[in-house]
């Protein structure tokens, strides 16, 4: 079982106080439950399995007990709603930065916040907020990451799609040390938002996402756009110009896959 006090991290804004469950449906439905009722800025809420974890797009986040990190963060930011969407960026940026200062991987940020590594995700990131009057009340930051599952902990089918912290280094990772790097990290960008980076959170964003120029298809929910990517703008939105009107998009929630180059024909 995790220790809340090997994670918790005294006197700083983020993860001053850790609580673990060795079972719950969604750290997120958790966590809100308790902003509701008050809970303050920092507090964090991790589970060893969940029963109903939840990804982005209404789809579900399987996480087998004990392995990996299901952590979800309790953030009461002073921001309008309508940049709520640079916390959720700016938690891939974090993620990526712990794995590849902490652990020397090499991942990449696939947009809006999905983290791989080489070609395979490790790595997701639900943001969910409230909002009054136009403010936001609070936001949650649930995080979901791959360390010590292995290979064969994975149906046949997400094999060749997910990958682990563990299973990239060839070594089990401590996972109370990975949760404090990772808020550390967080919490590291988050006062830099707050003191007004924005723009670095985003150039690191595009760094580590390497995708400007890229071609990709997008499934918007609406259709699909295949096009160059122009990159994210202030708001978060997917900018692709569509290869077949060659109109800009911009698109705000949606899953991209990369088009590779086709192979010349010999
Ligand atoms: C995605 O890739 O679609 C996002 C996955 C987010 C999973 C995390 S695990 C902790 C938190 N609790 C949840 O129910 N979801 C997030």
């Amino acid at each position: 079982m995790l220790s809340a006090e090997t994670i918790a991290r005294s006197g700083r804004r983020l993860g001053h106080t850790v609580l673990v469950m060795p079972e719950t449906g969604s750290t997120n439905d958790e966590l809100r439950g308790r902003a509701e009722v008050g809970a303050p800025e920092g507090l964090v809420l991790v589970a060893e399995t969940q029963t109903r974890g939840r990804g982005r797009l209404g789809r579900t986040w399987v996480s087998p007990a004990g392995k990996n990190l299901a952590m979800s963060v309790l953030l009461r930011p002073r921001l309008p709603a309508e940049h709520s969407f640079r916390l959720t960026l700016l938690a891939g940026v974090a993620v990526a930065e712990t794995l590849a200062q902490g652990y020397g991987l090499e991942p990449r940020i696939k947009w809006p916040n999905d983290v791989l590594v080489r070609g395979r995700k490790l790595c997701g990131i639900l943001a969910e907020m409230k909002t009054t009057g136009g403010a936001l009340d609070y936001l949650v930051l649930g995080i979901g990451v791959n360390l010590n599952l292995r290979p064969e902990d994975l149906p046949e089918e997400l094999r060749t799609i997910a990958t682990s912290v563990a299973a990239e280094l060839g070594r089990p990772v401590a996972r109370e040390e990975f949760a404090r790097n990772l808020l550390e990290a967080i919490e590291a960008r988050y006062l830099s938002l707050e003191a007004g980076h924005w723009p670095e959170v985003l150039a690191a964003w595009h760094r580590w996402a390497a995708i400007q120029g890229q071609e990709v298809t997008v499934e918007t929910g609406s259709g699909l756009i295949q096009g160059l990517v122009r990159g994210v703008d202030e708001d978060g939105a997917l900018r692709v110009v569509d290869r077949r009107t060659q109109a800009e998009c911009r698109i705000l929630a949606g899953d991209v896959q990369y088009v590779r180059a086709a192979k010349p024909s010999l």
